[in-house]
Parts: structure tokens; C-alpha cells; sequence
């Protein structure tokens, strides 16, 4: 039985081997919620890049440009990273170069694994159902916050543990943790959040609906995988090719 296990923050990636294994990568407040939105709603792909030079070079490839920090828009972008903003029709058929705080970076640093992909609460179902057919072990990758541990990216790690538990085997304590956590908050993850630093943050600069709607759970049949630089949509149709 494959292995699934959970590591907490980018810093301590280099405990893990990522050779053999599939990684998903997850930042729910709010990089990888607005990348599954996005390419949900028709762009063609996204690369996600650490640094705001990077991305604003990319711009003179003619590709849009997203960037945040700290929670906040950066100056001289096209987009931020609300969800909201990437539902518009102006990004259909578009390529995005993007950048955020932690979320871009933790995708960055997990290119030695066999295959990235890239999960959110909206589309938790269509990640446990790619992993369940890759049938190799699995690592979350949670983008936390500036190297430190958040809540949310842990309950999503939970979350596709509960999906998961049966065909695959918790690797280590982390997995468990992340399994009890979600099953005390499951029924009510927006109360279980309300005191979470990065909802604090949030709420702090008036970013609310976004919280909300990064915290359903399937709106999306869709998991984006990392293909060399790029970030793909595959719909269940091609996540069957796949296998
Ligand atoms: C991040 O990368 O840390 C987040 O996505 C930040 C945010 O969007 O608020």
C-alpha cells in the first residue's frame, strides 16, 4: 500500500524524499485555491515563480502576471491572488505567470518529485481520486506561512487523509495529526479557522469572501499538475489517460 505522508512547512522539505513520490502541493489562503479556480475557469496555464522580478519578466512574453505579498496585491501586476479575480472572462485561454508569498515558492521547491500537483479544498475529491490511481506515495506539502505552520494547509492534509485512509498508509505522526485535527473541525471548518493567523490577516485588510469560498469543498472536478515550468489543468477524463 502506498504511503502518504505530510511535511508542515517548506523548511523542512529537505527531510523528505520527493524521488518516487507524487507531491501536492497545498496553500489554501490563497495561491493554490486561486490556481485551481483559474484554470476551472479556462486558463491555459500558469507558472508559478518565487521571486516578483521573475514574474514581471514574463510579462514581456505577452503572459498575464499575478502577484501578492503579504496578503496584498503588488503594485504593477495584473492580478492578485483572490479567487474572485480569477473567475473574470479576460483570463480564458491565457497563460499567467504568478507569484505569491509562500505558495509559488513551496511549488518551486518540490520540482525534484516525480509529479506535482496541486490541491485546495475545491478540489480535494479530484486530487484523492488522481492519487488513488497514480497508486505511488504521497507527499503534502503545505505552503504555510513565511517557513512556519498554519492551520489550514493541515486540515487539508487531514482532509485528503479521511479521502485516502484504506489505500494508503499513514508514513508518520504528521499524517495523523493532520487527520485528528480535520476530524475536530470538519463540520464547521470556518469557525475551526476563525482565530487562524492568516484569517486574522486577512480579515485585517478586508480580504473576507475570499476566506469563505477557498474553505468549500469540491466546487472544482479539476487537478492541475506541473509540466516542466508549467501548471496544466487535467480533467478527470485525462487524469484516466494518465493512469
Ligand atoms: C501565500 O502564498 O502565502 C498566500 O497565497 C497568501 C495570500 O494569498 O494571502
Amino acid at each position: 500500500m502506498p504511503l502518504l505522508d505530510v511535511c508542515f512547512t517548506p523548511e523542512l522539505i529537505h527531510l523528505y524524499e520527493l524521488k518516487g513520490r507524487v507531491v501536492v502541493v497545498v496553500d489554501i489562503l490563497r495561491a493554490t485555491s486561486s490556481m485551481v479556480t483559474g484554470l476551472a475557469h479556462g486558463l491555459e496555464k500558469i507558472i508559478p515563480v518565487s521571486t516578483l522580478a521573475e514574474c514581471q519578466e514574463w510579462a514581456k512574453h505577452g503572459y498575464l502576471t499575478a502577484a501578492e505579498r503579504d496578503g496584498q496585491k503588488a503594485e504593477g501586476f495584473d492580478l492578485g491572488n483572490s479567487p474572485f479575480s480569477y473567475m473574470e472572462d479576460f483570463v480564458k485561454g491565457k497563460t499567467l505567470a504568478m507569484t505569491t508569498t509562500n505558495g509559488t515558492h513551496a511549488i518551486r521547491l518540490s520540482e525534484a518529485a516525480d509529479q506535482v500537483v496541486v490541491g485546495a479544498f475545491l478540489n480535494v475529491s479530484s486530487v484523492a481520486a488522481y492519487l488513488a490511481k497514480q497508486q505511488k506515495d504521497v507527499l503534502v506539502v503545505c505552503a504555510g506561512w513565511k517557513g512556519k505552520f498554519n492551520l489550514e494547509d493541515t486540515l487539508f492534509a487531514g482532509a485528503l487523509a479521511h479521502k485516502l485512509q484504506g489505500s494508503f498508509t499513514f508514513e508518520n505522526d504528521a499524517t495523523l495529526a493532520s487527520s485528528h485535527l480535520y476530524a475536530a473541525a470538519q463540520n464547521d471548518l470556518m469557525h475551526f479557522l476563525s482565530t487562524a493567523s492568516h484569517v486574522q490577516r486577512l480579515q485585517n485588510l478586508h480580504i473576507i469572501k475570499d476566506i469563505a469560498f477557498c474553505l468549500q469543498p469540491d466546487v472544482y472536478d479539476i487537478v492541475p499538475i506541473l509540466e516542466g515550468d508549467f501548471l496544466v489543468p487535467y480533467t478527470p477524463e485525462s487524469v484516466k489517460n494518465l493512469a
